[in-house]
């Protein structure tokens, strides 16, 4: 991490809230004059159009991508702050805006195209018209079969398969609200989300292929459902797609009058068309449940016009997406990114998103660029985890394949300069503009990014405010940090957007703490500019209007671009019955951004082994997923305590990553830190690192 980090020697006196960093500047590359040439926005008025004084109008432009049912009559309703409304009046169906209306002009090109992972299967495209088809059908099949209706939710744990997609679209077009669980997540997981969200039908595969190998996936909802039941919620069918027809990859038992194989079910509906039910513009259309920093995740719901207006209009002008473009976004469909910008963003707007079930790695280090060579894809869109990754396997792989991008996309984590530059250089062969785009699940779509063809990139910097989007750096104090000075603090939004969530499903109050407590000025306020949106990033602002993302402030780790609350492996940990006390820190990983180290204090009387810590790995990856895996779990004596009894995770943190533990005499037990530093570190003194500014502010608010 050191490339990203290079601070200058002899730092500033600062406070913890306010940390005074020093960055190199980065020179600017400039975008490619081919791309220019062709871009969807080249208009430098749309920074005019989009000020604060053409607010909230501004984004009539975005909802014009789109075909409405009724027009709205109030483009931004503020009476419930912060429970912003957008397009009231508005009907609108996601599922006709990415499908139905493409077809008189683009019915024979393709909407999605399957690569599967294993070579030696062709990839599969599917035609506009042949997704409206199957769209149809299997709405068909939930409405009748399943007797859901709009406003119902439905619980889907799928792979990347096309079946996914079509199964979102199918929810959408009748209204039903969905909630897509990452298929890398448990069954456990998976019944929690089910639970919450009030699913009765939870949509599945049998298996998929990742790394070679066939996957058991259906094994995932027996027990899904049975942690529903717990929870108290009964799933009554379970619809499972399968990956080869007349084939089982499951092992699972298959329960009758529950399971059902969907393409056993799906002739009875051959050939229906099922009108779309023009929504309400604030309806909920998906939910999307993401780590916070209590044990439970909350269910992000994300609005239909709003939402559908916000990425159609980011896709068009950030993505640069054309419809006779052949769009790849790598990142998987069960996670925000690809739900905005796989799913409903490329397709509101007629053009080709690829879908790769499998491993960017598998079977060798070319794969990804064979391809793009193949299908000859022109976008492409990580994260800088999978950037870092094909760099490392295969530094000068990109260049022995003939395919040419025009735009890249890195999202999800800071990338450093360097691994930035690998990009721009060697993936991009210099052709390619990039834009590193700053959001998050509760957001929609970006948030900080480069328009690409009007301004210049800066690698390590996601660049400034959106269209419409106006963020400040705030301190601990309330006041703005100004642009320049080198300090950090908490990124904000000013405004509200149409890409905003609406809610944390069935929890308001939870909605208002998380989100708006922190930097509200006034809570009886009706004006928006009283509610800043807190994203919980620190950041930093240059004196060009950058914004520099450093990491989260709070208890979530950012593994791999996948957002993990610590208090959620924590939970994990102590199912394990000899487990007293866990305590879960990030650590820096050179792939990976960030992965998480786990503390162990165990019951009293009992002795440290391999078994327990088998057991604990065993209990993260049952809860929550592979994804969880922890380096290390590390069992100790005691866990490092102020006076009053609080676990300093802090003071751990810094043990895993070899940083400065800071002032240890307030601890009731200062001796314990040196006995788990010699654990942690071994015997000899280590030469310690200055650290990343979220492994600073890591546990500094407990
Ligand atoms: O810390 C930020 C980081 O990812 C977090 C959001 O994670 P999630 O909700 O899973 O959404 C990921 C994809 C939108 C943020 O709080 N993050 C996201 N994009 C960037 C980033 N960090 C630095 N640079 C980015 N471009």
């Amino acid at each position: 991490m050191a490339e990203i980090l290079e601070r200058s020697k002899g730092a500033v006196e600062t406070s913890e809230a306010q940390i005074a960093v020093h960055w190199r500047e980065e020179e600017y590359y400039y975008p490619p004059a081919k791309f220019v040439g062709q871009a969807n926005l080249t208009d430098p008025s749309v920074i005019e159009r989009f000020s604060e004084k053409n607010f909230p109008e501004c984004f009539r432009e975005y909802a014009d991508l789109l075909s409405w049912d009724q027009y709205w009559h109030t483009t931004l309703d503020t009476s419930d702050p912060p429970f912003w409304k957008w397009f009231v009046g508005g009907k609108i169906n996601a599922s006709y805006n990415c499908v139905d209306r493409h077809l008189a002009k683009y019915k024979n090109k393709a909407a999605l195209i399957f690569v599967p992972e294993p070579e030696s299967e062709a990839p599969v495209s599917v035609t506009y018209r042949e997704l409206y088809v199957r769209v149809n059908e299997f709405a068909a099949l939930l409405r009748d079969f399943c007797g859901l209706k709009s406003g119902d939710r439905v619980t889907i744990h799928m792979p990347m398969v096309p079946e996914l997609p079509v199964t979102m679209l199918a929810c959408a077009r009748l209204g039903v609200i969905h909630s897509v669980v990452f298929g890398g997540f448990s069954g456990e997981a998976c019944g929690m989300r089910a639970a919450d969200s009030g699913s009765r039908v939870l949509i599945t595969m049998d298996g998929y292929y990742r790394n070679g190998k066939m996957i058991d996936h259906k094994a995932g909802a027996d027990i899904a459902l049975e942690i529903a039941k717990k929870e108290g919620q009964a799933v009554d069918k379970v619809l499972v797609w399968r990956r080869h027809l007349g084939k089982n990859a499951s092992a699972s038992p298959f329960v009758k009058e529950r399971d059902f194989f969907v393409d056993e079910i799906l002739p009875n509906y051959s050939g229906e068309i099922v009108p779309p039910v023009p929504m309400d513009a604030e309806a909920p259309l998906f939910l999307m449940y993401t780590s916070g920093s209590t044990g439970k995740p909350k269910g992000c719901q994300h609005r239909t016009g709003g939402y559908l207006s916000y990425v159609a209009g980011t896709s068009k002008y950030i993505q640069d997406i054309h419809p006779e473009d052949v769009y790849w976004c790598m990142a998987d469909i069960g996670w925000i990114t690809g739900h905005s910008y796989i799913v409903y963003g490329p397709l509101a707007l007629a053009a080709t998103s690829v879908l790769y079930e499998g491993v960017p790695t598998y079977p060798d280090a070319g794969r990804v660029w064979r391809i793009a060579e193949r299908l000859d894809v022109n976008i492409f869109h990580t994260s800088p985890t999978a950037i870092r990754m094909l760099r490392k396997s295969g530094h000068d792989e990109p260049a022995k394949y003939n395919y040419h991008f025009k735009h890249m996309t890195t999202v999800g984590e800071p990338i450093e300069p360097e691994v930035w530059r690998w990009y721009h250089d060697v993936v991009g062969k210099g052709e390619a503009v990039i834009v590193d785009t700053w959001w998050q699940t509760e957001n929609g779509g970006f948030l900080c990014s480069t328009k690409p063809a009007l301004d210049p990139m800066k690698p390590g910097s996601a660049g400034p405010g959106m269209p419409g989007i106006y963020p400040l750096i705030m301190d601990e104090n309330n006041e703005p940090v100004t642009a320049g000075s080198g300090k950090a603090g908490n990124i904000c939004i000013r405004n509200p957007w149409p890409g905003i969530m609406q809610t944390i499903w069935g929890d308001r109050d939870r909605f208002v703490t998380q989100y708006y407590s922190k930097y509200c000025k006034n809570r009886s306020s009706k004006d928006w500019h009283d509610w800043p949106y807190f994203a919980a990033d620190g950041a930093v602002l240059a004196v060009d209007g950058y914004f520099r993302i450093l990491g989260r402030v709070d208890d979530v780790i950012n593994v791999a671009g996948h957002r993990l609350g610590t208090k959620e492996i924590e939970s994990a940990c102590l199912t394990v019955s000899e487990v007293a006390e866990a305590a879960v820190v990030p650590v820096v990983d050179e792939i990976k951004g960030r992965v998480p180290e786990v503390y162990i204090a165990l019951q009293p009387g009992l002795q440290a082994s391999q078994a327990i810590v088998d057991k604990v790995n065993k209990a993260i990856e049952t809860m929550i997923g592979k994804i969880a895996r922890p380096r290390r779990v590390l069992i100790v004596p005691d866990m490092p305590k102020t006076r009053s009894g609080k676990l300093m995770r802090r003071v751990l943190a810094a043990l895993s990553n070899n940083m400065n533990t800071g002032d240890i005499t307030t601890l009731a037990n200062p001796d314990v830190v040196e006995k788990v530093r010699e654990m942690v570190q071994g015997k000899e003194a280590v030469a310690l690192a200055d650290g990343p500014e979220d492994l600073k502010k890591f546990g500094t608010e407990e």
